[in-house]
């Protein structure tokens, strides 16, 4: 009876992890993040002005992190910024306006002013989280220029921020990109190791 007891207590443990992480076995077996790692490591995100990004930049400045926060509407992120509490946070929060969509040349400067933020490390990780709110609507009524205006953000935006601030990883030897993805919402680390061993 008590081994029945407890294998029915053990399968709703799992099953209670199995929802939480959308059913992703990946992020199943994902530890809770360890203080140490994050404790004053340069975290820059994206899409930090409202939502999951806000989320997020509460829990990095909670472990620890020196935080750069990132999104179009500078309002909200001071906002985000007065309620971050931590060892660097709110005095040492920085805020990076950028729009995603604004081209590479402006992308570049977006990088250089965030690497010169913390001049000693530079960026340790880069949490891409920003995404184009397209009008929830059926597919076959997504028009052409939602469809563009979301690739130019979550597409191209992303892939163009991380190909500019990859070179600075490299130079150090170390950084971590995270990707936050819709559907899955699957968080994955990149890491840079095979790209310079
Ligand atoms: N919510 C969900 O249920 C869910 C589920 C799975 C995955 N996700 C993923 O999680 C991430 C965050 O979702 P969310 O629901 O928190 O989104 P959200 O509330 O709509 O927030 C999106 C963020 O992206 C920023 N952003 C939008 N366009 C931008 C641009 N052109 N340049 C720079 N920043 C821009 C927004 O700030 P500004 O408007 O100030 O620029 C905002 O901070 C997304 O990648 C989404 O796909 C969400």
């Amino acid at each position: 009876m008590l081994i029945v007891f407890i294998c029915i207590f053990l399968f709703f443990i799992f099953l209670y992890k199995f929802l939480i992480a959308y059913g992703d076995f990946t992020l199943m077996s994902k530890k809770q993040p360890k203080r140490q790692e994050i404790e004053d490591k340069v975290v820059w995100i994206t899409g930090a002005s409202r939502g999951i990004g806000e989320i997020l930049a509460k829990q990095f400045a909670s472990l620890g992190a020196k935080l750069i926060i990132s999104a179009r509407n500078e309002a909200e992120l001071n906002r985000v910024r007065t309620q971050l509490k931590g060892k660097h946070a709110p005095d040492d929060v920085k805020i990076l306006p950028l729009d995603l969509s604004s081209g590479e040349d402006s992308l570049r400067i977006a990088v250089e002013k965030a690497e010169s933020f913390f001049p000693d490390s530079g960026v340790d990780y880069m949490v891409h989280n920003a995404a184009f709110e397209r009008p929830k609507t059926s597919i076959l009524d997504v028009t052409e220029e939602g469809l563009k205006a979301t690739f130019d953000v979550n597409v191209l935006g992303t892939i163009t921020l991380t190909k500019l601030l990859a070179p600075f990883m490299l130079k150090r030897g170390h950084g971590h990109f995270v990707v936050v993805h819709k559907n899955s919402l699957i968080i994955s680390d990149f890491g840079l190791e095979s790209a310079w061993q």
